[in-house]
């Protein structure tokens, strides 16, 4: 009898989960009339098309020989170079920074390294579920600390990790969204920052930084990464390891990103990459390496605020015109996203089919909490993609809705 290929899956391929944000992507695309508040996708009006054009079609001419043959698996040396220049850490070695096929892939090595089915990673509630999945993927249990409006709580984390370490439970890591929080929009401030990172050092855990938004700042000062915190005033270069992400500045479809943190964590991540992607795109490390030396990016980047920034507070002026009493959002000083809370009452999944039917969308919050912390009265929408003009007539027809 031949066996059906599903019933030979291994077991985490059969329990792995469909992303729910891609299948709504699926629902809402090319819907007409949809107006969608629901992936995190940057707006195409913000991609660098001519000037990416021109760069791949120079660098696969001048340096063809090179880029079209295979890379390194921690990346192309020149790429690492500008960035070391454009992220102004000149004196980082080549073994404390790779370059990943965008962040996602250094969430997944970082995550491969150091866990064993049954580990516990402990992230914020609410958290991002793309990681989460990752994550999931190898095997951990996700363990969901709450948040205030800035960011996770440290007493709470503080006492989680005691209970768990009282119970002999492995905590592996911490792993941290602290800019403009996918999905919440909110900033760790900076005592907050030490908090947590005095917290993690007390229970000798690593965190994973996640910084894909950081560029993508419309007001306030720009606060230093735990990373940069955790060597300077921590004393400690091996505590924090970051993922960050060209996704949001250049375009989700090149796939780069990169990853810098100790070479103990670094080097085993290498020896995934070398089993999977064997190397990062060598073309698009080049074409991004000439962008930021031609000096593009700034330019570029300060455009994407142009664009954004309008367009977050379009959604927070409407929110404030249409929502009904009760209701409390987030005031993101960047990124892409608004967290909206409403009262106990209002179930977000029963909204979001009705959402559907009168074409817009959102995801519910309750997508975005790991096992055993989910809330059912919160939503997140998405500010970036949508006009101005349809994000005012979409917070409208979801406040009708409500
Ligand atoms: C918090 C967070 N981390 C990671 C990613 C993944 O980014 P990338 O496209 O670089 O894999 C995203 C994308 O939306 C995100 O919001």
């Amino acid at each position: 009898m031949i066996v059906p290929i599903e019933q030979r899956y291994s077991k985490t391929t059969a329990s792995m989960r469909h992303s729910f944000i891609r299948e709504i992507l699926k629902v809402t695309k090319d819907v007409p009339g949809m107006i969608s508040f629901a992936g995190g996708l940057p707006s195409p009006e913000s991609f660098p098309k001519e000037l990416l054009g021109g760069l791949f079609s120079q660098v696969i001419r001048e340096e063809g020989d090179e880029v079209l043959q295979y890379g390194n698996s921690d990346g192309d040396k020149v790429f690492k170079e500008t960035i070391k220049k454009f992220e102004e850490v000149p004196y980082l070695s080549d073994e404390e920074i790779m370059i990943t096929v965008g962040s996602t892939n250094g969430i997944y090595y970082f995550t491969r390294t150091l866990i064993d089915p049954g580990d516990i990673i402990v992230c914020e509630a609410p958290g991002f579920p793309g990681s989460l999945a990752a994550m999931e993927a190898c095997g951990a249990r996700m363990i969901g600390v709450e948040m205030d409006e800035y960011g996770m709580i440290p007493d709470l984390l503080h006492k989680i990790l005691g209970r768990l370490s009282q119970k002999n439970e492995p905590v592996k890591f911490l792993y941290l969204i602290p800019e403009f929080q996918n999905p919440s929009g909110r900033t760790m401030n900076l005592a907050r920052r030490r908090a947590i990172i005095q917290v993690a050092k007390e229970f000798d855990l690593p965190i994973l930084e996640d910084q894909p938004y950081r560029e993508l700042r419309y007001d306030g000062k720009r606060i230093i990464t735990l990373w940069e915190l955790a060597r300077t005033e921590f004393n400690d270069p091996k505590l924090v390891t970051i993922a960050k992400s060209f996704s949001k500045i250049l375009g989700p479809g090149l796939r780069l990103g990169f990853a810098s943190g100790p070479p103990e964590m670094l080097g085993p991540m290498v020896k995934w990459a070398q089993k999977s992607t064997v190397s990062p795109d060598c073309a698009t490390q080049r074409v991004t390496a000439r962008f930021i030396e031609k000096g593009y990016m700034r330019d570029h980047i300060s455009k994407i605020i142009d664009l954004y920034r309008p367009r977050r507070d379009a959604m927070l002026k409407a929110l404030e015109s249409y929502m009904p009493d009760g209701a409390q959002w987030t005031v993101p000083e960047g990124g892409m996203f608004i967290w909206v809370t409403f009262d106990k009452d209002i179930d977000t999944d029963r909204l979001f089919d009705l959402a559907i039917e009168n074409k817009v969308a959102f995801i519910p919050g309750s997508k975005f909490y790991p096992e055993g912390t989910i809330k059912t009265n919160e939503i997140r929408l998405n500010f970036s993609y949508a006009t101005e003009e349809l994000i005012d007539e979409g917070v409208q027809r979801l406040a009708q809705l409500l």
